[in-house]
């Protein structure tokens, strides 16, 4: 038992030093050369039922507002921040709800390639939605339901 809260109390101390990656673009007036960084800040609170609104304030730094992965931060990742706006034409057509949600989720997927730069969102939820199972699951479902709303056909 106490190994465990030890361990609980870790994973808490780890996801409040989580967060959505560099939310301020830089400034249209910085210099070129300037190489953008990432900033980690703490992750706002948003509304768990606006996909949208969850969309623009934690991911839209990497993947753009438009979901074409041209955010500001995008090009101090080491990775492209994938175009989330093809995932279902990379599919066949279908959507792919499922594998979606757990890519946002975390965890679920293994890393086949070194250094994931993807935040593992599930714990920042569950942090944010004081750690409500029921609403990170809302969460997650209508971020993915945003998703499919923005596919190009
Ligand atoms: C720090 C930058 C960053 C942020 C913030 C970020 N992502 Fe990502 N995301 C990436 C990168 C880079 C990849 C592709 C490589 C990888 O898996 O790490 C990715 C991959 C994905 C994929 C997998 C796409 C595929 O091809 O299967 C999905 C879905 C996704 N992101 C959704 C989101 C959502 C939703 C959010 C906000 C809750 C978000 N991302 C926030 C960087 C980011």
């Amino acid at each position: 038992m106490f190994v465990r809260s030890v361990l609980v109390i870790v994973m808490l101390a780890l996801t409040c030093c989580m967060y959505a990656s560099a939310q301020t673009a830089p400034a249209a007036a910085a210099p070129q050369t300037a190489k953008p960084e990432i900033r980690h800040v703490p992750a706002t609170y948003t509304s768990p039922s606006s996909g949208k609104a969850m969309y623009e304030a934690y991911c839209a730094s990497c993947h753009g507002l438009d979901g074409k992965g041209d955010g500001p931060a995008a090009p101090a990742l080491k990775m492209t921040a994938t175009n989330l706006t093809t995932l279902s034409v990379k599919n066949g057509g279908i959507f792919p709800a499922a594998h979606v949600a757990a890519e946002i989720q975390g965890g679920a997927t293994t890393p086949a390639h070194g250094s994931k730069e993807m935040p593992v969102w599930g714990p920042i939820f569950m942090t944010l939605s004081g750690h409500s199972a029921a609403q990170t699951q809302l969460r997650i479902r209508n971020l993915t339901n945003y998703l499919e709303s923005i596919q190009v056909k």
